[in-house]
């Protein structure tokens, strides 16, 4: 039985329309899921290069107690110009000049009198924060490590939920595009969104060593934009559209 033949059973093009918009419904969520988790990242609005830069190669320029002292945790600083100085402070160990003993005495002299008397509010033994206890240099030190992006395990377990969640939609709208569509959409359609997964998911990787391969990640992300939005909705008009009961 070929596509036309399918077309003509009862059932068959409703079913298959409605298959089709659960579908593209299905990558839209997903596209909208991956836009409000990235696109805050740099600080910047919309989803760009270097939000992208930032989930899989780190933001090397800060780390977790710099980002959140200049972030969702400034408005607890009794007077603000602390913030800067310790920012430098926060940054000190990434810097090539790094001398960890001044760094632990300027933490007993000047930061963890701040600490005292702004954070341990919450920060400390039974706090709102407690989880994130702030009376030590020890207790400080981790969250000092620079933003290397995301290990080798955590990115292994992201690919293998992507690539096998998105293969199945690649799968399933290639199918359709070669059984439904007209030659040649249908050979290029069916072939762009896994193209463009393993674009997309050869790009992370690859992001992850070095910034530059960015840009891999949005062109595997458009081209499988394409061949999803494309393939469904031309499905759509061949279905309902013109001469579609031809
Ligand atoms: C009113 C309670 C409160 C005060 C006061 C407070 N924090 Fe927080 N802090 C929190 C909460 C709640 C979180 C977790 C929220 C989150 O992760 O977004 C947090 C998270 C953090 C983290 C991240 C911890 C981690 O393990 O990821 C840092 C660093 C931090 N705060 C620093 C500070 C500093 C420095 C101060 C003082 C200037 C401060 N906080 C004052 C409630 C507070």
């Amino acid at each position: 039985m070929n596509g036309r033949d399918f077309l003509t059973r009862p059932g068959a093009r409703p079913f298959l329309s409605l298959v089709s918009l659960a579908l593209l419904a299905g990558w839209f969520t997903a596209f909208v899921n991956l836009y409000l988790s990235y696109a805050p990242l740099d600080g910047e609005p919309g989803l760009g290069l270097r939000d992208i830069e930032y989930h899989f190669h780190g933001n090397r320029n800060t780390n977790r107690f710099a980002s959140m002292i200049n972030g969702p945790m400034a408005e607890n600083f009794f007077d603000p110009n602390d913030i800067p100085w310790m920012t430098e402070w926060a940054l000190a160990p990434g810097r090539p000049d790094f001398d960890p003993e001044a760094h632990r005495r300027v933490f007993e002299e000047r930061v963890l009198p701040v600490l005292e008397d702004d954070c341990q509010l919450c920060h400390v033994e039974g706090g709102k924060a407690d989880f994130a206890p702030l009376t030590s240099y020890e207790e400080v030190e981790h969250l000092l490590q620079v933003d290397t992006g995301p290990d080798t395990a955590a990115l292994a377990r992201f690919s293998h939920f992507h690539l096998i969640g998105m293969g199945l939609l690649a799968a399933l709208t290639g199918l359709l595009a070669l059984v439904f569509l007209p030659i040649p959409a249908a050979g290029i359609l069916s072939c762009l969104p896994a193209a463009g997964l393993l674009l997309d998911v050869g790009g992370w990787w690859l992001t992850r060593e070095t910034a530059r391969a960015a840009p891999l990640v949005i062109l595997g992300g458009g081209l499988f934009a394409a061949g999803i939005v494309g393939t469904h909705l031309l499905l759509q008009a061949r279905l309902w559209g013109p001469g579609s009961r031809r």
